[in-house]
């Protein structure tokens, strides 16, 4: 018996419900919006579509959060969206409080969930619903790692004319230009990437994953839907079937990598207890200034949100 909210019933947020209900893994999903209205008319669509693609998982839209109460999983998508010519920081003002009040008023109904940040500045917004909900660290975590490596996964698989389905890869740090793609640890059907590609081309996939978000906010107006919900539903089902996989994800550091009290993109085991391990790679020093530089960059971000004494 497992019972999803998912705040925000905007383009990501829906994505998220109905993605996880295909998989028909849980029972129930609750889609919250201050537009409960639009949250309610998107669950109804979504539960429509259960004759036509057969799951059972029941979707209902809500306003209230007490319609809310005993989630085991909670994934915030609430806030704005990136337009043209911003950057994901430039949310901040308007985002942290929102993840702030989504966080404390989701912990007055469900006292233990895990909860998934999806909401941008996805680091800060992370760290901020962790410092707001006084939950264990391994139950407060964000997505945005799986979004970024598909990317990268993407345009390999593009450029070498192969299924995605056979590239693995990692990519670390911060949700935005200084996240780090590691060549060093991509393979194409367990073969290294390197033996694969000119590294020219190899470094200019690496540059376009860096800023594939504002490629799609250039096309579109507004940021990007599908594969971040998509990545999103797949860790909530790492999660519910105890699967314990590997993914990148946005977890809190306190002394791995070196780094402590920040919320960054690592490979972490994801398993009922939500973060069951974060691994730490050999990185060499090359890659270890880039994640650093991240880190540094994530650091600053984080300390505008402490600025605005919102907790
Ligand atoms: P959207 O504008 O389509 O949906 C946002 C929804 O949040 C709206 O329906 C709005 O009514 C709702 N909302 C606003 N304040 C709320 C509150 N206090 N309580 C409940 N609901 C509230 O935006 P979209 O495209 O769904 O993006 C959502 C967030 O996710 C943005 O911050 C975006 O930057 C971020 N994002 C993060 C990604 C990642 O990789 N981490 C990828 C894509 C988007
Ligand atoms: C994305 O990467 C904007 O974070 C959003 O698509």
């Amino acid at each position: 018996m497992k019972k999803i909210t998912v705040v925000g019933a905007g383009n990501v947020g829906a994505t998220v419900a109905n993605v996880l209900a295909h998989k028909d893994i849980v029972n129930e999903i609750v889609l919250l919006d201050i537009k409960g209205d639009v949250a309610k008319g998107k669950a109804l669509d979504s539960w429509q579509q259960a004759p036509i693609d057969y799951y059972s998982t029941k979707l209902t839209g809500s306003a209230d959060y007490a319609d809310t109460a005993n989630s085991d999983i909670v994934v915030i998508t609430a806030g704005v969206p990136r337009r043209p010519g911003m950057s994901r920081d430039d949310l901040i003002t308007t985002n942290a409080k929102i993840v702030v009040s989504v966080t404390q008023s989701i912990l007055e109904h469900s006292p233990n969930p895990i909860i998934i940040v999806v909401s941008n500045p996805l680091d800060v917004m992370t760290y901020a619903a962790f410092k707001s909900s006084g939950l264990p660290d391994n139950k407060v975590f964000g997505m945005a790692g799986i979004l970024d490596t598909a990317r990268y996964r993407a345009f390999l698989a593009t450029e070498l004319s192969v299924s995605p389905k056979d590239i693995s890869a990692v990519l670390m740090g911060g949700h935005g230009d200084t996240m780090v793609p590691l060549p060093r640890y991509t393979t194409v059907a367990g073969i290294p990437v390197t033996e694969m590609i000119e590294s020219s081309v190899l470094d200019g996939i690496v540059e376009r994953t860096k800023k594939g978000g504002g490629e799609l906010v250039k096309l579109m107006g507004t940021s990007a839907w599908y594969a971040p919900g998509a990545a999103a539903a797949q860790m909530v089902e790492s999660i519910v079937k105890d699967e314990g996989r590997i993914f990148p994800v946005c977890a809190r550091l306190s002394g791995q990598y070196g780094l402590d009290d920040i919320y960054l993109g690592v490979p972490v085991q994801l398993g009922k207890d939500g973060i069951q391990k974060i691994i730490e790679l050999k990185l060499n020093d090359d890659e270890m200034a880039l994640l650093n530089d991240s880190a540094g960059h994530v650091k600053d971000v984080i300390g505008t949100f402490k600025s605005m004494d919102l907790i």
